[in-house]
């Protein structure tokens, strides 16, 4: 079929060379899974994978949906948080798919946040080969990001998403009304992801964001608008770049120092979209320090990371050594150069790989010292 036809122009579509799908965000868009699964084609067993915070509230209720059309669907709880993704889980559900008779014609759904479907994904992509798989996300930080653009994969001892493989879904069907039970601070995180993607290629986003002044009352379609914008950053970035060899750097904005701050943290006091806010926090200054944005986007960018709840100082205990330390042992890095995803002004961003450390130093020692 060719998706670039006959789709109205708000719909969201991922095409790329490991796969086409649709990007569906709407309240209520879990009541269509079974009818889309059809057309789809996907009329195998259905093999849901979820955590056990959001199991209790969707999968019942999705089970007996798919059943009630004839489906095969069955659920797995692994526990919530981040260390269920490891290998470890990843050879339970092995256990689970390959013990009850997975096969290659059935899919598996991933329901719940940025954790489930990295791992879900990564159990999809590898059992038998790879089977279908279709995201259901239930987090913000899942709808704008993490469901979109085929990255899936575990954690190893030494470091994070080491482990994985690129696999894109059939289908991503984001039901908003999900993120009602999601715990306050969660959604809160999941903004630092809607703002970067503001910064990075939405100015008309940011100043939409601009003019709520209580994101916590945002609900129904408006919520699912503004998700639903959001996401079509990540889709327009990853249809450029499914790799990551170029234009998707730009979505690691706040994310270089936001990683060495969550490790220097030892994972789990900040979540991760916090830390982002801070990384972008501080990023921006290096922009603006490199000349690349007026100092009034700096605090324009702060207020609004406020807004939405999100902290923007450097957590105690952090020292300009040790986040230097790790920035430069980050992933990104290049032949000894840090690649860092930098704003050139709102909506607009670029890769820059020669940002001297005494800047870096400069910022770091600067938010330090506000800090304390
Ligand atoms: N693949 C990618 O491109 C990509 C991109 C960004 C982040 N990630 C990964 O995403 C993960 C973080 O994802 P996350 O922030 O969604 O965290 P998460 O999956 O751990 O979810 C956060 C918490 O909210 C709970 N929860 C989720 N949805 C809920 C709901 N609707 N109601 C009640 N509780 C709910 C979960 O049980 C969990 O306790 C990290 O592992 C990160 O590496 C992947």
């Amino acid at each position: 079929m060719d998706r670039n036809h006959n789709h109205p122009a708000d719909d969201l579509y991922v095409t790329t060379p490991g796969g086409s799908y649709e990007v569906i965000v709407a309240h209520g868009a879990l009541d269509q899974l079974p009818e889309r699964l059809h057309r789809l084609g996907l009329r195998g067993a259905a093999w849901i994978i979820s955590d056990d915070q959001v199991f209790p509230h969707y999968a019942p209720a999705l089970i007996e949906r798919l059943r009630a059309v004839g489906c095969n669907a069955r659920g797995f709880a692994v526990p919530a948080g981040e260390p269920s993704k490891d290998l470890a889980m990843v050879a339970r559900l092995y256990d689970w798919l390959i013990g009850n008779g997975v096969e290659r014609r059935d899919v598996v759904l991933a329901l719940g946040g940025g954790v489930v479907g990295d791992l879900a994904g990564f159990v999809a992509a590898t059992v038998l080969r790879g089977i279908a798989l279709v995201h259901l996300p239930t987090t913000l930080l899942a709808m704008v990001d993490s469901a979109i653009g085929g990255k899936t994969g575990v954690n190893h001892p030494l470091g994070k998403n080491l482990i994985g493989a690129f696999h894109q879904p059939r289908l991503v069907l984001a039901d908003t009304a999900t993120l009602t039970t999601l715990p306050p601070r969660e959604l809160r995180a999941g903004w630092a992801e809607v703002i970067k993607h503001a910064v990075i290629r939405d100015a008309a986003l940011f100043t939409h964001l601009e003019a709520i002044t209580d994101p916590a009352s945002l609900r129904g379609e408006s919520l699912a608008a503004v998700i639903r914008r959001a996401a079509r950053v990540k889709i327009e970035i990853v249809n450029i770049d499914e790799r990551e060899t170029g234009e998707r750097m730009l979505l690691n904005y706040g994310h270089t120092l936001g990683h060495a701050i969550e490790a220097a943290c030892g994972y789990g006091d900040l979540l991760h979209g916090e830390a982002v806010a801070i990384g972008m926090h501080l990023e921006a200054q290096i922009a603006a320090r490199m000349g690349m944005v007026e100092p009034a986007f700096v605090e324009r960018q702060e207020r609004l990371l406020r807004t939405y709840g999100l902290p923007t100082d450097l957590p105690p205990g952090t020292t300009v050594s040790d986040l230097l330390e790790r920035t430069l042992r980050d992933k990104k890095v290049r032949a000894g150069r840090v690649r860092w995803a930098l704003p050139q002004g709102i909506g607009a961003a670029t890769v820059r790989d020669d940002v001297p450390e005494t800047v870096v130093r400069g910022v770091l020692e600067g938010a330090q010292r506000c800090c304390t």
